[in-house]
């Protein structure tokens, strides 16, 4: 998924995006486990984030809309911020579907100083899942939607 071209601009669009102190916390931290597959939650976020800039830039070249950037890539990135296994077996990791939004959310603030709409993007990732969390604004739409699209890649081993 991930070209040469692709590549630099996404590093390029990072450096403005997200603080290099924060990049390289979410890097360190998101490598240490797998989402899908064998792919690590790290290069999940970033294809999550990649995406969600693609979707982000088709909206505004076709329709004008606003896209807030800083806020959506950021959000990409600590949305799975959950910090543990989810693989491990044990009972609370059933309930990780639904859970995990929450806790991504107070990581993000608590390590990476995620301000409330980050933290409100993070928190309606998983709808339909999480009922009552229902996307408010565009870019938790194409959070939510990005996401779908590289777990359904992910888990098909389409990449
Ligand atoms: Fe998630
Ligand atoms: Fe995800």
């Amino acid at each position: 998924m991930y070209t040469n071209k692709n590549y630099k601009i996404e590093k390029d669009f990072l450096n403005y995006i997200i603080h290099q102190d924060y990049y390289k916390f979410l890097k360190d931290e998101l490598n240490k486990y797998t989402q899908h597959g064998n792919t690590s939650i790290f290069k999940h976020s970033r294809d999550v984030a990649f995406m969600s800039y693609k979707m982000g830039s088709f909206f505004q070249n076709k329709f004008n809309a606003k896209i807030d950037y800083k806020d959506l890539i950021q959000a990409c990135y600590m949305h799975d911020l959950f910090m543990y296994d989810w693989h491990e077996k044990s009972d609370w990791h059933k309930l990780h579907g639904f859970t995990h939004p929450q806790t991504a959310a107070s990581n993000a603030e608590k390590y990476c100083n995620a301000n409330d709409k980050v933290q409100s993007l993070i928190k309606s990732h998983m709808w339909p899942l999480t009922l009552t969390k229902i996307p408010k604004n565009k870019e938790a739409w194409i959070l939510c939607l990005c996401d779908k699209c590289a777990t359904i890649i992910e888990v098909f081993h389409w990449h």
